[in-house]
């Protein structure tokens, strides 16, 4: 079962399933890391890890269609099963969406629909909710929509701040993550394209 990463910044999720398979946890292969962003540090991980990246720049291409055009091929001629969008930080058109729907999955850090979009973490804070969490889920195109898969809760403390949250949250979504990815890879989950 092969898999690619998306991830546009720090990537500790893409290092969380990488070594997850290196711990022999999770039986798939991370066949390539997408990333928009060459000086991103989940650049430097790949290169650590000796997983193949695709590193391009929006501003090089005419239109989001074109790049994501050169990105589904790769991902064609790859064989890749699942695509995996940990901290992607570009919308995805048809050009992806359509022929990977039902494979294609995204991590937010918020209990969704609650605070999709950026900075969902000090969304939460702000608001004042006292619970909040992870979420995986398929994507459809929308901004942080689509049919949720998984969800976890974690309790919002009166002492918890940007940075505190944010390393829970983190913690959270290294174990979730790959555990959503086994189950897929696995075949245990299947896809209600009604919902
Ligand atoms: C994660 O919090 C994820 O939920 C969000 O972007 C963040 C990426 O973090 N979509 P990292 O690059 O994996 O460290």
């Amino acid at each position: 079962f092969r898999i690619a990463v998306f991830a546009s910044g720090s990537g500790s999720n893409f290092q969380a399933i990488a070594d997850a398979v290196n711990a022999g946890k999770l039986d798939v292969h991370i066949g390539l890391l997408v990333c928009d962003r060459p000086n991103a540090k989940v650049v430097e991980r790949a290169k650590q890890l000796g997983i193949p990246s695709f590193v391009f720049r929006a501003k090089d291409y005419g239109s989001r269609e074109q790049y994501e055009q050169e990105i589904l091929q790769r991902l064609e001629s790859l064989e890749i099963d699942l695509v995996v969008l940990a901290g992607y930080m570009r919308l995805i058109t048809e050009v992806l969406v359509k022929p990977l729907y039902g494979r294609l999955i995204n991590i937010h850090p918020s209990l969704l629909p609650a605070f999709p979009g950026l900075d969902a973490i000090q969304q939460a804070l702000d608001y004042g909710v006292k619970v909040t969490g992870v979420t995986v889920h398929y994507v459809d195109g929308g901004m942080d929509t689509g049919p949720i898969i998984a969800q976890q809760t974690l309790a919002i403390t009166p002492e918890d701040n940007e940075a505190t949250l944010a390393a829970s949250i983190h913690q959270i979504e290294h174990v979730l993550l790959p555990q959503v990815i086994a189950q897929i890879a696995a075949g245990e989950l299947k896809i209600n394209k009604d919902s």
